[in-house]
């Protein structure tokens, strides 16, 4: 059978990797989460101090790109491939509200998003892949077969995703869970390049009131009628 290349994009917090990861697994594809991707150069960033509460060092970031080597690997009890940098699994330290709070900044500057698209065009050139993030659809595989684009309110991405940082033990309130979401889409859908737009090709789904089974078996037809198609 055809393989195609599946390109979720949308808000922070709608719900992308989860249902990329059932989507990839359902049909024995790869999953790529390209926000890690961005997560993990921001992770660097903070770890050499080039980006902090007040402060952005972006030429200091842009000199050491050539420093950071991002790469996935398949974690079988988990069931997905973790994100490595410079070969130490950041994974977990890459999900945290310190890390959300830069990484829209760090996403922004075109030098950083032009080394992770080359690796992303590198990971997809033999398709067979479901890829998730802001610009998948518009800019890193224009041509993909299925383009879905993920939204849900701010309030109701913001609940889910306090629930998820207070399980994890994280000390957040609703509110500045809330205020990272709305600053989030703020910077994402503003910046210069590669701003978080729909492709005008792409299927919007709002799971606003929408159960996971209920998108999981709408999407999981959408792609099986997409790959007879291809
Ligand atoms: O999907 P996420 O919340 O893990 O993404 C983290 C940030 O990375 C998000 O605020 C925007 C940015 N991002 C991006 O600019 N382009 C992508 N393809 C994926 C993520």
């Amino acid at each position: 059978m055809k393989k195609i290349i599946i390109a979720i994009d949308g808000y922070s917090s709608t719900g992308k990797s989860t249902v990329a990861k059932q989507l990839a697994r359902a049909l024995g594809y790869v999953y790529v989460d390209t926000g890690a991707m961005y997560r993990a150069v921001t992770l660097f960033a903070m770890r050499n101090n080039f980006i902090g509460k007040d402060f952005f060092q972006k030429e200091k970031l842009v000199e050491s790109l050539k420093d950071i080597q991002l790469h996935f690997h398949f974690n079988a009890e988990r069931g997905f491939a973790e994100m490595y940098l410079n070969g130490e699994n950041v994974e977990n330290e890459i999900r945290t509200m310190e890390v959300s709070n830069f990484v829209s900044q760090v996403a922004a500057v075109p030098e950083v998003r032009k080394k992770q698209v080359q690796q992303q065009h590198e990971l997809g050139k033999e398709k067979g892949i479901v890829m998730d993030g802001r610009d998948i659809g518009t800019v890193v595989f224009p041509n993909a077969e299925l383009k879905l684009f993920m939204t849900a309110s701010a309030e109701t991405r913001a609940q889910r995703r306090f629930e998820e940082l207070q399980q994890k033990g994280e000390k957040v309130t609703y509110d500045e869970v809330l205020e990272n979401v709305k600053s989030r889409d703020q910077i994402d859908t503003s910046r210069k390049d590669s701003p978080l737009i729909q492709a005008t090709d792409a299927i919007v789904i709002d799971n606003s009131k929408m159960s996971l089974d209920e998108q999981f078996s709408k999407i999981l037809q959408l792609a099986q009628q997409a790959i007879k198609n291809a």
